[in-house]
């Protein structure tokens, strides 16, 4: 098999989380043995040119199965929301790089902001209660999969903007004196940012998931550019491609990093 493929999967079942997030697992056949949390999937909107990315949350080999939770942001996700479950997803899958867990003994800590959560979700399972989530969300009634992580064993805190549910304010004002070996995080570019510091700061490695308007996926269009830093300096790679994980210390934070299109084709 090639390293992804394109596949019509079913949706086995499907549940609304909240107002506008919705949870599909489909039967996505040998690409979830090939899949994991962090990579992610195109999937086809029916009357779109471009297909939409949407992040795998989790694997399933045994059972055969892929998991996507899908804010609705516009015209595209909207349509994607709108599936039922016996309806299908055409996915091209899975794409990029994902979460690489490493020593799982080791103490983690996942970081995300709102839909930058669930695929934290699929990378924390292993490290069960070696892990701590610090979840930020603009409020109560938009706090997504925290049972899920519970259910894994991981300690679950959460912060919202309005303050109605867990503590008010920053995800990264969850972390108080908490130790931890390694970093994982997914979220807007703010909260990664500060992950990243925080990183150095501790001295740990820090894994971060960077999200940016896509067009081909597959590393083609260069649409996806993102400024990175390496051994022989700074250059330009794909977030499609070589991320959507990347080492924090290779990601250049400051401003003007990010090159966006000016339109899209949708
Ligand atoms: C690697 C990656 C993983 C993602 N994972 C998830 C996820 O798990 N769940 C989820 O709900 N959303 C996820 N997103 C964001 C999701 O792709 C966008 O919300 C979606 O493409 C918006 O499409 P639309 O047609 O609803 O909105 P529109 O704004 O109408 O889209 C117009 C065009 O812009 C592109 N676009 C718009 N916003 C984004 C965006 N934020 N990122 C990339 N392209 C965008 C669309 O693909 C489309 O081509 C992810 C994005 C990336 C890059
Ligand atoms: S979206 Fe085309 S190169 Fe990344």
């Amino acid at each position: 098999m090639k390293q992804y493929d394109t596949r019509r999967c079913a949706i086995r079942r499907k549940r609304r989380l909240t107002g506008d997030v919705f949870d599909f697992t489909v039967d996505a056949g040998d690409l979830a043995g090939i899949s994991r949390a962090g990579q992610f999937a195109q999937i086809y909107v029916p009357g779109k040119t471009l297909r939409r990315p949407i992040s795998i949350c989790e694997a399933d080999p045994e059972n055969r199965a892929l998991r996507f939770v899908i804010q609705v942001r516009g015209e595209g996700t909207a349509v994607l929301a709108g599936l039922e479950e016996g309806d299908s997803f055409d996915l091209l899958a899975p794409l990029g790089t994902g979460f690489e867990p490493g020593d799982t003994s080791r103490r983690a800590l996942f970081v995300g902001g709102g839909i930058g959560v669930p695929p934290l979700l699929g990378a924390a399972k292993p490290f069960g209660g070696n892990a701590v989530l610090a979840a930020g969300f603009r409020s109560g009634d938009a706090v997504i999969l925290k049972e899920d992580f519970e259910a894994a064993g991981c300690e679950v805190r959460i912060a919202t903007d309005d303050g109605s549910f867990g503590r008010r304010g920053l995800v990264t004002e969850l972390l108080g004196a908490t130790e931890f070996d390694v970093i994982f995080a997914c979220g807007p570019r703010p909260m990664l940012r500060a992950v990243s510091r925080l990183a150095d700061e501790r001295g740990v490695p820090c894994q971060v998931s960077l999200e940016e308007r896509m067009a081909c996926g597959v590393g083609a269009c260069l649409g996806c550019a993102v400024r990175l830093r390496g051994a022989a300096g700074e250059f330009y790679g794909r977030v499609c491609r070589d991320g959507p994980v990347f080492d924090s210390r290779s990601v250049v934070w400051e401003n003007g990093t990010e090159r966006r299109a000016a339109s899209w084709q949708t």
